[in-house]
């Protein structure tokens, strides 16, 4: 440990921390730009200007505090009046040729510029110079717009690709105020699977989330806690979508219950602070068509009727299986075990596969399993054979499909199939019961990831009133027949 004082405080950092490090730690806070912690220190933005006490206190020094050490017994002032007369000099350099467009940038709300502006200059550009004009809608790639003007070449974005993903994807091409971030040549960020964290990266509006432009002011927009399942991963993520304060009423209200965008939560023991960008699309996943109706021989029917149904086959079966869904949370599989777990042939099935294209592994998040849930269900279960036949018991007569990826050309001839799932597919007409059940947003749960990391996902939207819950599902198809379905 290591004392030093700052802002007259005592505080014992670590032995090579920098100033940065060690005010954050304590709870001190200095403003910065560059930094970020982990990446790199350039020191090229100098807004983390802190003060240093010499031995008389009139003769201490200015420095950056992201690139200087601590040294034992330093007196460190944050907010001093020669620290706040030098960093309002600084956003008086970055604004120069600024466009100050936050009434159309989607960063507007979450743009350290903006907050550091109001906080140290506050005042009017003192350039009496036009400002450099530059590209302002530059397709970086078919993900990230890029708006020259706005970027303050922090350099952020370039070294995530270069240190992080390891792309090398971006650099910086010119010199002085013709600096102009670009991607390489041969389409390195193109296919970056971790390139969105550069959007978050970005301490400004220079970076933007192309699907995401202009859909939403952030402050209309609220987080909830959520798990991405793309891989075995099982990366923390925030959903963000639209606050009920700000519920639209005439424009459109399917918004109200819609993904806006999917952001990192930072978790040390699962993803850090980055996710891949198959993560930001779970629109594309939670948004496919529902299956919203119950089904009895392909014709629909009242949730309730469907449930009895399921129960009569269920209590005429004398070999049923089961094939279990490795996106199914640890509570709905413990309901699942509790009902038929002793007495059905349960095998996990898979229930996506990598697409075609898609990243396999990688030494930074990407997992090869694309489930989030195969190390719970595996727990209770083994995994479905490469033939999946011989997991059939003899004379099998049910076999209940839990989610998606089942073959249903390789079920055994004439065994009745009871089918729960949450989007449409043709195989809901197939199932003797189809039993339509919530997606992840609707309903809150843990997934177990592959090293055993225990997260929990919430509730972002309400389900449909015709869709139940695969949980209580469980426990009310494992009743007798003729009581009270969910
Ligand atoms: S685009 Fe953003 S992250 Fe990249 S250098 Fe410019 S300001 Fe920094
Ligand atoms: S690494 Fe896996 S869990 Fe993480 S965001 Fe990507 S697909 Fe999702
Ligand atoms: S944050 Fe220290 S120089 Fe940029």
């Amino acid at each position: 440990m290591v004392e030093i004082w700052i802002d007259g405080d005592r505080v014992e950092a670590e032995d090579g921390q920098s100033v940065m490090q060690a005010a954050r730690a304590s709870g001190h806070e200095i403003p910065y730009f560059c930094w970020h912690p982990a990446l790199s220190v350039p020191g090229n933005c100098r807004i983390c200007m802190v003060e240093v006490e010499g031995d008389d206190a009139s003769a201490g020094w200015l420095d950056i505090a992201c690139n200087m050490p601590i040294a034992k017994g330093m007196h460190i002032r944050t907010d001093s009046e020669r620290v706040r007369a030098r960093r309002k000099e600084m956003l008086q350099l970055v604004t120069l040729n600024h466009p100050v467009d936050c009434g159309i940038c989607d960063k507007a709300g979450e743009c350290t510029l903006q907050d550091y502006h109001y906080r140290y200059n506050g005042e009017p550009s003192v350039s009496r110079d036009a400002k450099v004009r530059a590209t302002k809608h530059h397709a970086l790639s078919e993900r990230i717009v890029l708006d020259n003007e706005r970027c303050i070449l922090c350099s952020r974005c370039v070294r995530f690709t270069r240190e992080i993903s390891k792309s090398h994807g971006l650099g910086i091409q010119h010199r002085g105020d013709h600096s102009l971030v670009r991607a390489v040549e041969n389409g390195a960020f193109e296919r970056d699977p971790y390139s969105d964290n550069v959007i978050d990266l970005c301490p400004v509006g220079a970076l933007l989330s192309r699907p995401f432009l202009h859909k939403a002011r952030v402050w209309y927009l609220e987080p909830t806690a959520s798990i991405c399942p793309g891989c075995e991963r099982g990366c923390s993520v925030d959903i963000w979508h639209r606050k009920k304060a700000w519920t639209l009423k005439r424009l459109d209200p399917a918004a109200n219950a819609r993904i806006d965008r999917v952001t990192p939560r930072e978790n040390p023991a699962v993803n850090g602070p980055w996710i891949c960008n198959k993560g930001r699309d779970l629109a594309l996943v939670f948004e496919r068509p529902r299956a919203t109706a119950a089904m009895v021989g392909g014709e629909a029917v009242e949730l309730e009727a469907a449930v009895e149904r399921a129960r009569e086959l269920i209590a005429a079966a004398r070999h049923p299986a089961a094939l279990v869904s490795s996106w199914g949370s640890n509570e709905e599989l413990a309901a699942f075990h509790a009902a038929f777990g002793t007495r059905f042939a349960c095998h996990v099935k898979t229930d996506h596969l990598p697409e075609p294209g898609e990243r396999l592994e990688d030494e930074l998040l990407i997992k090869p399993d694309k489930n989030p849930n195969r190390r719970a269900a595996t727990a209770l279960y083994p995994s479905l054979p490469d033939a999946p036949r011989a997991a059939f018991p003899a004379g099998c007569d049910l076999v209940l499909v839990w989610g998606e990826g089942c073959d249903f050309d390789a079920l055994p001839p004439g065994a009745k199939v009871l089918h729960l799932d949450a989007w449409r597919h043709p195989a809901e007409f197939r199932a003797d019961v189809f039993l339509p059940i919530s997606v992840q947003t609707e309903r809150s749960g843990h997934y177990t990831n592959f090293a055993g990391v225990v997260s929990r996902f919430e509730a972002c939207f309400e389900k449909p009133a015709t869709v139940a819950d695969a949980e209580a599902l469980f426990a009310a198809l494992a009743m007798p027949a003729r009581v009270e379905a969910p």
